[in-house]
């Protein structure tokens, strides 16, 4: 996701921009299409700039920016105040570019404002504010912020209070700052979106993350949601929403500062695991009312009740693209997953009543591209399902929905393979209420996907994986078995083991073990069986009970363990949930023992050999 950095340093000299700019560099590795940063002089300095962070620093050399009339600084030594704000954007709203660059201002210049999350409420407050006279530059829903602030501020409300009404006005994940010309406080708050302030000798910082000033002060306070805080170059004070002073604790941070980018994890595939409830919740705003149990994406506005779905992919986007068919086969709608560098539109029943979605992290891999071209041409409707905003997939497809998982860097795919599991959850109730208006989506399936956050933090609190895994470090193989909905992530559970840990792994639908696999079982074959307590469970049993005939060790990862324990040797549990829902829970146990293996194996578990995180050719 987007990275902010703030420093209120008091000096007036280059020490502010430098320390953003180190700031932003340290957040690099957080991916990001742009950057940019306003400093608090009078009037505001402000620079941002589409693609790298030497881009900004050519533009601040070169000379000032071209597109903000208001800004006086055409310099570099324009930026010399006392405080300033920086942002390195991840795209959730409108594609890469300059204007869509944070931070976002005022029309006049009287605040700037950086900003990380989701605006839900964006479109009515635009609108509100448009009536009002605003004019709107850019495509982002942070843009809303500063004119909210200016809004205050031309009541003549304090800075500060200007700042909080503001607030008070969104819906939805944010971390802000805002900076005011001439004025060394940094104004913050926070709502679901990390924040972070770091109080140093010489001045005091604010972050997304630690990494951002881990060179400057390792002495941090995080801020909880609904907090406020006022940072300047000699004070730190927390706020509540009312407004009452909050006593902080502070923290040391012991990280080595190479390490920091990781938050302290050794690995960022063990980071990204442990995202996964934010990068669900992310997923989810704004998508579900569940009380009339109904979906809302307007991104598929005019898209057609399609008669089938084909969905291409590679990889865990393939597996993703698995749970996707069955998800849509139970609800009636005909659907058929394909390895993207299998499909051929024209030796397909393709046609306009076709809805072809590409299911792809990255939005830029080959195969996948070509299969979704091939179906454009055949005059398929194309929808990508992408985590990467204006990314090939998503400028070609006639609809895209983002999965919103915020950006992945380990090789491996975890967080991404969650997110894309729960988007396609959406969009199969989505197609169905399309298809059948009288087919109310099901409650209880909406309502335990708002609880998965829930769910997996429960299982990454408490999970054994790591003992299991440790148990099974000689072993000549790994097969996974799961029925139904949890067929694909025994296919995902056996990619992800023998990316990382380089040892053989299978996964099959569990019925199909019989039919030749068994011939490989042995007590040196532990087998990962997912069963749901729910649905086919008789059925896996039976499967497992044959593996065990055998003499194989046998790993449960369920969520009946009462039912299915007695006849595993390990058990992984997860939270009783619905069908749907608790294979994307069990794969979170299945990436722990892939990692704690990996790990044990001292594997370059972020890079695999041989491998690529976007593979652009086919
Ligand atoms: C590569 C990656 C895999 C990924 C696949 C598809 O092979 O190593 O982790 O699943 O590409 O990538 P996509 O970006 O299309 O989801």
């Amino acid at each position: 996701m987007c990275g902010i950095i703030g420093y209120a340093g008091g000096e007036s000299d280059d020490t502010v921009l430098e320390r953003l700019l180190h700031g932003l560099s340290n957040l690099e590795y957080r991916g990001y299409d742009s950057a940019g940063i306003a400093v608090a002089n009078a009037p505001l300095a402000v620079e941002k700039r589409q693609g790298e962070l030497s881009e900004l620093e050519r533009a601040l050399t070169d000379g000032g920016t071209d597109s903000d009339d208001w800004i006086g600084s055409d310099a570099v030594d324009g930026f010399d105040g006392p405080t300033g704000i920086g942002h390195t954007r991840w795209s959730t709203h409108g594609p890469p570019s300059d204007v869509n660059a944070h931070p976002h201002t005022s029309p006049n210049g009287s605040v700037a404002v950086v900003h990380n999350g989701i605006i839900e409420n964006y479109c009515e407050l635009r609108e509100e504010l448009s009536a009002a006279g605003y004019e709107f530059r850019s495509d982002t829903d942070t843009e809303v912020v500063p004119h909210l602030i200016d809004q205050e501020r031309s009541a003549g409300v304090d800075r500060f209070a200007a700042f909080r009404a503001a607030i008070d006005r969104l819906e939805g994940s944010y971390a802000i700052a805002a900076v005011f010309p001439g004025c060394e406080t940094i104004y913050v708050a926070r709502h679901e979106s990390p924040l972070v302030l770091g109080l140093g000798e010489d001045g005091n910082f604010l972050a997304s993350d630690v990494p951002a000033f881990i060179e400057y002060t390792n002495q941090v306070v995080y801020l909880d949601d609904g907090e406020f805080a006022a940072v300047s170059p000699s004070s730190v004070t927390v706020s509540d929403e009312s407004g009452a002073v909050v006593e902080k604790s502070i923290e040391t941070i012991d990280w080595d500062p190479e390490d920091a980018g990781k938050s302290g994890y050794d690995h960022y595939m063990r980071k990204e695991i442990t995202e996964q409830p934010r990068a669900i919740r992310d997923c989810l705003r704004g998508r579900i009312e569940e009380l009339g149990g109904t979906v809302s994406l307007p991104e598929l506005e005019g898209l057609e009740s399609p008669s089938s779905v084909q969905f291409v992919a590679c990889g865990t986007s393939y597996h993703a693209g698995l749970f996707g068919e069955r998800l849509l086969q139970r609800r009636g709608i005909p659907a058929q997953t394909f390895v993207a560098s299998e499909y051929d539109a024209d030796e397909l029943p393709v046609d306009e009543e076709t809805l072809v979605v590409g299911v792809t992290q990255s939005g830029e891999t080959a195969d996948t591209m070509r299969a979704l071209r091939g179906a454009n041409r055949a005059g398929a409707t194309t929808l990508a399902l992408t985590n990467v905003v204006a990314s090939s997939a998503a400028r070609e497809c006639d609809h895209v929905l983002y999965i919103r998982a915020g950006p992945e860097i380990s090789v491996a795919a975890t967080k991404s393979f969650a997110s894309q599991q729960v988007t396609l959850s959406l969009l199969a109730t989505a197609l169905a209420d399309t298809a059948d208006p009288s087919s109310s989506a099901s409650r209880e399936h909406l309502r335990e996907l708002r609880r998965l956050p829930d769910h997996i933090q429960s299982v990454l609190d408490d999970s054994n994986a790591r003992s299991v895994a440790e148990a099974f470090l000689e072993s000549d193989a790994y097969f996974f078995i799961g029925r139904g909905y949890n067929a694909p992530v025994a296919l995902e559970g056996a990619l992800k083991l023998k990316e990382i840990t380089y040892r053989h792994a299978e996964g099959f639908p569990a019925g199909e073990l019989k039919h030749g696999p068994l011939a490989l079982v042995t007590e040196a074959t532990p087998v990962f069986a997912i069963v749901s307590g729910r649905e086919k469970t008789s059925a896996t049993i039976g499967n497992v009970t044959e593996v065990q005939a055998r003499g194989a060790p046998v790993v449960a990862v369920t969520d009946s363990p009462e039912t299915v324990g007695s006849h595993a040797d390990y058990v992984l549990e997860v939270p009783e949930t619905h069908p749907a829902v608790m294979p994307i829970v069990a794969n979170v146990q299945l990436q722990l023992v892939a990692y704690w293996l990996a790990d044990a194996l001292d594997r370059p578990i972020d890079k695999p050999r041989n491998l690529a995180k976007s593979v652009t050719v086919l």
